[in-house]
């Protein structure tokens, strides 16, 4: 099996995916996978689907090729990089169903908020980013963040609000899991680009 993570052979150069996985098939990109629980499962259960994990931290990306490869899956696949850096430089573009965002870090301090990757850019990186009728999918605990996440997506009028599919809302991650253990509401929200 051959090793999950990308090594970029330049990071100015989209990634081609056709190098990347072995059958062409729709595409969807989890930003900041943590340890790939959630997306190593869902690869499992969804193998007509190719899905791209982005993480920054060397040590949590290690854990989606583990996982990854113990499912044997041919359809997963990780990258070590910065999230929003990927979104505008390296993945072609209008080529995922779909982007995953779940729990991203919430910097909660006022004077880090500038630090948020769902910021008043996103949507623009994300419609770039997806196929026509391709969905963004946001989960958090952080109220205000929540707060932000819709306001970014409701200023962008290519961009409509819908129900996340409940099957796939019952697939907890590994940040969700913890928050559900301790009581703390966390909440969810999609929007599919025109
Ligand atoms: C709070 S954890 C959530 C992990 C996972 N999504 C979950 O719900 O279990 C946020 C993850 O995003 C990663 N991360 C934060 N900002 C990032 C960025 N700009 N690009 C890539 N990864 C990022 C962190 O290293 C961390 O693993």
């Amino acid at each position: 099996m051959p090793d999950l993570i990308y090594t970029f052979r330049s990071i100015t150069e989209p990634i081609s995916l056709a190098h990347l996985f072995p059958t062409p098939q729709p595409l969807e990109v989890e930003l900041g996978c943590g340890d790939a629980s959630f997306l190593a499962e869902y690869a499992r259960q969804l193998p007509e689907i190719n899905f791209l994990g982005v993480e920054r931290l060397l040590g949590r990306i290690r854990k989606l090729d583990r996982k990854g490869r113990r499912n044997g899956a041919a359809n997963l696949r990780g990258v070590r990089i910065e999230s929003a850096y990927l979104l505008e430089y390296l993945l072609p573009p209008n080529v995922a169903t779909a982007l995953h965002i779940y729990f991203p870090d919430p910097w909660p301090k006022k004077k880090h908020r500038k630090h948020r990757l769902i910021n008043e850019r996103f949507p623009i990186l994300a419609w770039h980013a997806l196929a026509p009728g391709g969905v963004v999918y946001l989960r958090t605990d952080d109220e205000d963040y929540f707060g932000q996440m819709m306001a970014v997506f409701a200023a962008d009028a290519r961009f409509q609000p819908m129900a996340t599919p409940a099957a796939l809302a019952a697939l907890l991650t590994d940040f969700e899991r913890e928050f559900n253990a301790r009581g703390i509401v966390t909440r969810r929200a999609a929007y599919q680009r025109d």
